[in-house]
């Protein structure tokens, strides 16, 4: 054995390029975007976080899909919050209309919704409260309502982020009665309990106003049972699952590559990306060159889809790349 083998290749870029194992396409990135129902834009102290006004999704989304950005996730971002969260399934909520503008304007964009009652219920909670506890089958009631009216305004696929049992289920059960067989759901099937929300909390102003999320969260020390959690969502008739955080469960996204065979898709977080943001300030080096090192990692990790607030520069970076 000569010494420098493994070396050789990384000798000269293009060396490096033929050789390198992991390959991202713009094409797989989702881009999450907040929507509101009226005033000005509201640009975030984070990358990626603003608050968009429905009435001017179009036009802020018209640059992002020229850079090639091709799928969002939509969250909304309500003026009424009432204890059933009932805004959420409005006909013209801002989420309801944001997708009516998106698909009408855009016919190469996948549209795909959020379903959760954290941002419209007054407590914060991604479930309807009784005595102390969620009462599941008027949460799933409620999901169910609001991916139905998120298919009749065109989404494309819609996405429950509730941990609430049963969720994928009722909901695909829903939307076919309604004659939506062709809207596939993304499930947030492994969805942790994590610090790491904070920065979409205060975007989303979806915070729990008592107690926290591990009664229906799954705890950070557990692998063996997110991966029930997905293989149960599959079984439930999900068409894609989602892991997050991402870069805190990459041994979750690996053991389930080897076990899946439907997309899969990890969630880089709003504190995972202002991580990026705050680490690269300080150290003075461009956001771009810790973020990529990210999504690389996640990809790597086996995560086909990344949903991330990045999702343009990381484009933009790829596309460069190609050129
Ligand atoms: C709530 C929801 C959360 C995120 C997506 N949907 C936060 C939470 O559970 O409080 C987090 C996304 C992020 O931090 O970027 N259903
Ligand atoms: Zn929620």
């Amino acid at each position: 054995m000569k010494g420098n083998i493994i070396s050789r290749l990384r000798k000269r870029q293009i060396l490096r390029e033929i050789s390198c194992e992991t390959d991202l396409s713009p094409r797989k990135f989702i881009m999450p975007i907040f929507v509101k129902e009226a005033g000005g834009i509201e640009r975030s102290r984070w990358t990626g976080m603003d608050r968009i006004p429905m009435d001017k999704i179009v036009s802020y989304l018209s640059p992002l899909v020229d850079s090639g950005v091709r799928s969002f996730l939509l969250f909304g971002v309500p003026q009424n919050k009432d204890p059933q969260g009932s805004s959420a399934y409005a006909k013209e909520g801002p989420v309801q209309n944001a997708v009516r503008a998106i698909k009408e304007s855009f016919q190469s964009v996948a549209v795909f919704t959020d379903v959760c009652l954290c941002q419209y219920t007054d407590h914060g909670h991604c479930g309807i409260f009784e005595l102390q506890s969620i009462n599941l089958k008027k949460t799933l009631e409620n999901l169910s309502k609001i991916a139905v009216s998120h298919a009749e305004a065109g989404a494309d696929v819609v996405s429950p982020s509730a941990m609430a049992d049963g969720q994928v289920c009722s909901i695909r059960q829903a939307l076919d009665e309604s004659g939506f067989e062709d809207v596939a759901i993304m499930s947030y099937s492994a969805k942790y309990a994590s610090s790491l929300y904070c920065p979409f909390r205060e975007v989303a102003s979806s915070a729990p106003s008592f107690g926290d999320r591990s009664s229906y969260q799954i705890d950070f020390r557990n692998r063996r049972e997110a991966i029930a959690e997905v293989l149960a969502d599959v079984e439930e008739g999900a068409d894609i699952v989602m892991v997050k955080p991402a870069i805190t469960n990459l041994d979750v996204i690996s053991a389930l590559r080897r076990r899946l065979l439907c997309p899969m898709a990890a969630y880089q977080v709003s504190g995972e990306c202002a991580m990026v943001k705050l680490y690269s300030e300080c150290m003075g080096l461009p956001e771009l060159s810790v973020e990529m090192e990210m999504i690389y990692s996640i990809s790597r990790a086996g995560a086909g889809i990344i949903i991330t607030y990045y999702a343009p520069q990381a484009i933009s970076h790829l596309k460069g790349e190609l050129a």
